[in-house]
């Protein structure tokens, strides 16, 4: 298909899966993060395509802006651009600093701002295009209390990516936007998130649902690229969840705290 794919927070976890399974059906790869040797061997790992990697921070719009202008020197041109890197926190609402809010919208809000921004254009001229932003699960039912502000950051990139997505299909019908809200995925989100004092197992925070491989979230990620959809639940079991928390939140609430 000769696409270009951008994909940030593609040095380990979700990100990394992601690159493998696009390089394994033949796209051309844009790697981005910060840690230049995670990206060396996820790039290695997949060379059986072109690989162009951009040591960069997407809390920084300027980073972001470099990113695209790389990625279309490399290349000519970007066909899709998953804003996936992210962070958590282990943090209750009442013990919430303004730095933690700030970094929560930093690096899970404004990071895949700066990519829709930076890249939306370029898809403009072109007439085609496909955003993927990775969300969470918490986004839609925020009842992992220590997760607090990045559920919040994650709701708030849900609604800017479901506004950009009704404002381009009026004037740019050819341009994509998707939504993937994956539930639990085992990788190392945990032991990186802010506050964490270390591994914490996929599940622990409560989850009826059972955790995913980065992999297996990497495989639905690819099929959405290969067909588009506005908002994907990676985890089969999230419809089901969703729909009984929007149906009655009281009454979810008081079931999830007995379960826990
Ligand atoms: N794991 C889960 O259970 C889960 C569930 C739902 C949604 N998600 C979402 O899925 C995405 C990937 O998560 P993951 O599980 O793969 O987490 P992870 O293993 O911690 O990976 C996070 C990635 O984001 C990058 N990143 C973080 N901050 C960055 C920054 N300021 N600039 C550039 N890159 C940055 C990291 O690279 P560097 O450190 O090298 O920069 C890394 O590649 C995130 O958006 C996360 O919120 C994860």
């Amino acid at each position: 298909m000769d696409r270009t794919v951008v994909i940030t927070g593609a040095s380990r976890g979700i990100g990394a899966a992601i690159a493998r399974e696009l390089a394994r059906r033949g796209d051309k790869l844009v790697l981005a993060a910060r840690t230049r040797d995670a990206l060396e061997d996820v790039a290695s790992a997949s060379s059986n395509t072109r690989v162009h990697i951009v040591t960069a921070d997407v809390t920084q719009r300027g980073d972001v802006e470099r990113i695209r202008d790389e990625a279309i020197r490399a290349f000519g041109y970007v066909d899709v651009w998953i804003n996936n890197a992210g962070r958590g926190i282990v943090r209750p609402v009442l013990a919430l600093t303004d730095e933690d809010v700030d970094e929560m919208v930093a690096t899970n809000v404004k990071s895949a701002l700066y990519g829709m921004q930076a890249i939306v254009p370029h898809f403009m001229e072109r007439g085609r295009g496909h955003i993927v932003n990775m969300s969470s699960f918490l986004a839609r039912v925020p009842v992992a209390t220590p997760r607090s502000a990045y559920s919040a950051a994650k709701a708030a990139l849900n609604s800017l990516t479901a506004n950009l997505r009704v404002d381009l299909r009026r004037t740019h019908p050819g341009i994509n936007v998707s939504l993937v809200m994956p539930g639990l995925v085992a990788t190392e989100f945990a032991r990186y998130a802010r506050g964490s004092t270390g591994p914490v197992p996929p599940g622990a925070i409560g989850s009826p649902m059972k955790p995913q491989t980065a992999e297996e979230v990497a495989v639905i990620v690819a099929d959405v690229i290969d067909d588009p959809a506005a908002e994907v639940y990676t985890n089969p079991a999230s419809h089901a969840v969703a729909a009984r928390y929007l149906a009655d939140v009281a009454l979810f609430e008081s079931e999830a705290e007995s379960r826990s």
